[in-house]
């Protein structure tokens, strides 16, 4: 970052001294003022909650502008990424700052290979686990429990220990969503196979069984394969920032993933790919398109508590470009399925022209994010609805490490520790049981 050529000066209502404040440049988006020494000058905080104003890291792996609706991986257009390049090379890219050659694509492909197979003691592990328990349940365990598998790759602060931890996340996500999925169905567990790409040993773990071979669809392997690199990253988002907040105190790299793991579980963040696709399917139970207005009133109705999942983000205030690829894809795989006349894309895509032409979303600049199409495309493919949070975190893991390592390779980085304004009782004294 650069320091700017002017400074921020803030001025109180109670006669104290002005504070000036350093301003710094990024490369492209908003200056930032540096607030470090805010306390120290004037014995204030700032308040915050939510982030709204806040930049919690310096950072230089992905790039969001919501007003544009625009969003780069290492200054790559997600566009070209989705279009010319595989999840591999997207993993490459935001791991290492720069896309692979062909030499280090094949390597770094040839790397994550080698490491999908995961310790034989977790499918011990996995059974401990009730057969109807939420795959992100057990995701969230099962990642957890990586750091009681590899001793070897658990100090953070060691550099080799984060790259294997890196490569062994992004190799063993897959196992273990597909474990996850086959335990829940009773089924047995596939091991990887090393002659399949990455979506398509996955398709494989998910849907094939030890009885028959399974032939790779090319054109769900590319559906998949493109889902994952739009859910590679996107920066300081809440479960990126958590893995951040967990990774600062030194924790090993397992048990901040799968905090992350945690939070991406919220319908809010990575919950909501399966709360819209839950939304269309009661929508369409109660009548389909023909209730599209009424329920659409609901949603604008403030007391109703409903919303329209799918829509609306906290940086995006014009069209998600990930929705716009996801569309895309969605068209593709239903029309490779066969499944065109899909009611629950008739009904998203009634929804969506209602929605975008409609003033409450208009002026609220709501529009369609990556998960209102993610779960239809998922669906086809089909992968429960349930299962879809555990997809978008085996492609989020990717981002969650690099945003990690980038934190921890810096010399400033601290450990993340907030603080509050107190409303609370002041200091008072335990009456005895008696009197209470
Ligand atoms: N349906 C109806 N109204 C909405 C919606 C929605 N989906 N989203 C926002 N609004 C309204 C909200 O009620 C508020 O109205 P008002 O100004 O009258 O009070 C206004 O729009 C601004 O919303 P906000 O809640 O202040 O915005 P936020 O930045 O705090 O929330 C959000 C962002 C994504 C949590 C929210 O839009 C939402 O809950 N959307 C539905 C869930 C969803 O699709 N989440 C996936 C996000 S993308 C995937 C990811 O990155 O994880």
């Amino acid at each position: 970052m650069n320091l700017a050529n002017y400074k921020a000066t803030l001025s109180f209502g109670n006669g104290a001294p002005n504070i000036e404040m350093p301003v710094y440049h990024g490369t492209i988006g908003p200056d930032v003022i540096d607030i470090r020494k805010l306390y120290g000058q004037s014995g204030m905080f700032t308040y915050d909650p939510g982030f709204l104003s806040t930049a919690a890291c310096e950072s230089a792996i992905t790039y969001i502008d919501g007003d544009k609706g625009e969003l780069l991986y290492r200054g790559y257009p997600i566009e070209q990424l989705a279009t010319d390049c595989n999840f591999m090379e997207t993993c490459y890219l935001l791991l290492n700052g720069n896309l692979p050659n062909a030499t280090e694509k094949h390597e770094f492909s040839h790397l994550v290979t080698q490491h999908t197979m995961v310790n034989e003691q977790m499918h011990f592990f996995l059974r401990g686990f009730r057969r109807d328990a939420h795959p992100m349940a057990v995701m969230t365990g099962l990642v957890g429990a990586l750091s009681a598998f590899y001793h070897d790759s658990t100090d953070i602060n060691n550099p080799e220990h984060r790259a294997i931890s890196a490569i062994r996340l992004i190799a063993k996500m897959p196992t273990l969503v597909a474990m996850a999925y086959k335990y829940s169905i009773g089924q047995p567990h596939l091991y990887p196979r090393n002659d399949l790409s990455y979506a398509g040993n996955f398709l494989r773990m998910m849907f094939g069984n030890p009885c028959e071979d399974y032939v790779v669809n090319p054109v769900l392997e590319r559906a998949l394969d493109r889902i994952f690199i739009l859910h590679a990253d996107h920066e300081q988002n809440a479960s990126t920032s958590t893995v951040r907040l967990c990774g600062s105190s030194g924790t090993n790299p397992f048990a901040a993933i799968a905090a992350g793991v945690a939070c991406l579980w919220g319908p809010a963040h990575g919950g909501a790919n399966e709360a819209c696709l839950n939304m269309l399917g009661q929508l369409q139970a109660a009548g389909g398109l023909a209730k599209v207005g009424e329920f659409m009133e609901q949603v604008k109705d403030k007391n109703s508590g409903v919303k329209l999942m799918g829509f609306g983000h906290r940086v995006y205030k014009n069209y998600d470009p990930r929705a716009k690829l996801m569309q895309e894809t969605c068209n593709e795989v239903l029309s490779e399925l066969g499944l065109e006349n899909d009611p629950l894309f008739k009904l998203a895509k009634a929804v969506e022209k209602i929605a975008l032409e409609d003033d409450y979303f208009v002026q609220r600049k709501l529009y369609p994010n990556v998960d209102f199409y993610s779960g239809i495309v998922q669906r086809a493919i089909g992968v429960p609805v349930n299962m879809f949070t555990g997809i978008f975190a085996l492609a989020r893991t990717v981002g969650w490490i690099a945003q990690l390592n980038e934190m921890i390779a810096d010399p400033e980085y601290k450990i993340g520790r907030p603080r509050q304004l107190f409303t609370g009782a002041v200091r008072r004294d335990v009456p005895p049981i008696a009197k209470r």
